[in-house]
């Protein structure tokens, strides 16, 4: 049993124990092989960290012996704890590489790139200097250059380009932060709300996960299976964050750390609140925080390509968000790619027309003289992004 951060995971993996929500209810069963798909349900659930069978020496024998003969049998093998290295997922990678390497040339995205390592790192060291020696929280200071970063790379489009590519690069919890910031702002846009809202919306992203920094860190880093009482600490961070922040911000600052793991449905923690009683920035920031988490880059693949993000939230119902801002949220992410080229699961390559309104992630896509409704062929979809 070898307990895994759930960053690290890969399809092929076998579950050697039950994964469970917050509410200690199991989203997936000891024995499960996981799929790209039972990866994003666990991140979209919370879950830091689960149990994975280890390879004995005897199978990594096999897996050794099998290697070039089949693909599948590699990513499949039970019981491996190391990345698959067959031809099919190198393949996965180049093919990714198309649409990815053509933004990350760009000498636009060079320089968003440059200033979000700047901003990330100035950032971190505030943030610090606010805790360890409890100086003053000034917002204005704090939202200075992200609010830069996101004047620079123009409309709301790339700012989302931009982000959604700089996945391959850093995964910290100080560039989630920044992420979440950045998103929750684009999405207020989207929303029409006013200027000073958006940028109260960046702020709240900014400081949604600062709780984080005072969970023991022997918890998050302990080897074995964490006990009731220990679960209970990580699930506390909204509530560690609120105290850390109480009446030195704004209010919907403080409810957004409080309660951006409140699901609209009820169904989140730590307080169990639901609908409009969940402030509606921290509403917001739930959004842009599940969204963040799911497009991460994974060591077996780049980040997922943006239509598949979409289906995910589809497959998972909205119950869980406030179904106007989520629809928002996914139909402008989705329009961000409208007039692209992609690559269909049949090999076709084309370009992306208009969304359905009914199913997001199943846009009309043109082939030629071709026009192939996705939304009436459930046995295609997107594949990647050209
Ligand atoms: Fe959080
Ligand atoms: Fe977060």
């Amino acid at each position: 049993m070898k307990k895994i951060s759930t960053f690290d995971l890969y399809p092929g993996m076998i579950l050697d124990e039950d994964v469970l929500n917050y509410d200690r209810q199991v989203i997936l069963s000891s024995g499960t092989a996981l799929t790209d798909t039972l990866i994003s349900r666990i991140e979209l659930n919370g879950v830091l960290e689960v149990y994975i069978k280890e390879v004995d020496n005897e199978a990594s024998a096999t897996e050794e012996a099998s290697k070039g003969n089949s693909a599948e049998t590699t990513v499949n093998s039970p019981a491996s704890t190391q990345p698959p290295q067959s031809e099919n997922n190198a393949d996965q990678l180049n093919k990714h590489a198309t649409y990815a390497d053509r933004i990350k040339s760009s000498p636009d995205f060079q320089k968003f790139k440059e200033d979000y390592d700047q901003i990330t790192s100035g950032f971190k060291f505030k943030l610090n200097e606010m805790i360890d020696k409890n100086v003053e929280i000034d917002t204005k200071v704090l939202l200075q250059e992200p609010l830069q970063l996101i004047s620079s790379s123009g409309s709301s489009s790339n700012t989302l380009d931009m982000l959604h590519n700089m996945r391959d690069y850093d995964d910290l919890t100080f560039a989630h932060s920044m992420n979440v910031a950045l998103l929750n702002y684009v999405a207020a846009g989207w929303l029409n709300w006013s200027e000073a809202d958006k940028e109260l919306a960046m702020a709240c992203g900014l400081l949604h996960d600062i709780g984080k920094l005072q969970v023991s860190h022997d918890i998050l880093t302990k080897p074995g299976k964490l006990d009731n009482v220990e679960y209970k600490h990580i699930q506390q961070h909204p509530i560690f964050g609120y105290q850390l922040l109480k009446d030195r911000v704004d209010v919907h600052i403080m409810n957004s750390a409080l309660m951006h793991h409140e699901r609209y449905d009820g169904t989140g923690y730590p307080l169990k609140i639901k609908g409009t009683a969940i402030d509606r920035f921290a509403r917001l920031t739930a959004i842009s925080d599940v969204y963040d988490a799911m497009t991460a880059a994974r060591c077996y693949r780049g980040p997922l390509c943006p239509f598949r993000v979409i289906e995910i939230f589809e497959d998972e119902g909205f119950d869980k968000y406030d179904v106007e801002y989520i629809l928002s949220f996914l139909s402008n992410v989705g329009n961000t790619y409208v007039r692209n080229s992609c690559r269909l699961s049949d090999g076709r390559e084309g370009e992306i027309i208009m969304l359905n309104k009914e199913k997001l992630s199943r846009p009309v896509v043109q082939c030629g003289y071709e026009y192939i409704d996705l939304s009436k062929h459930s046995d295609l979809r997107i594949e990647i992004l050209l």
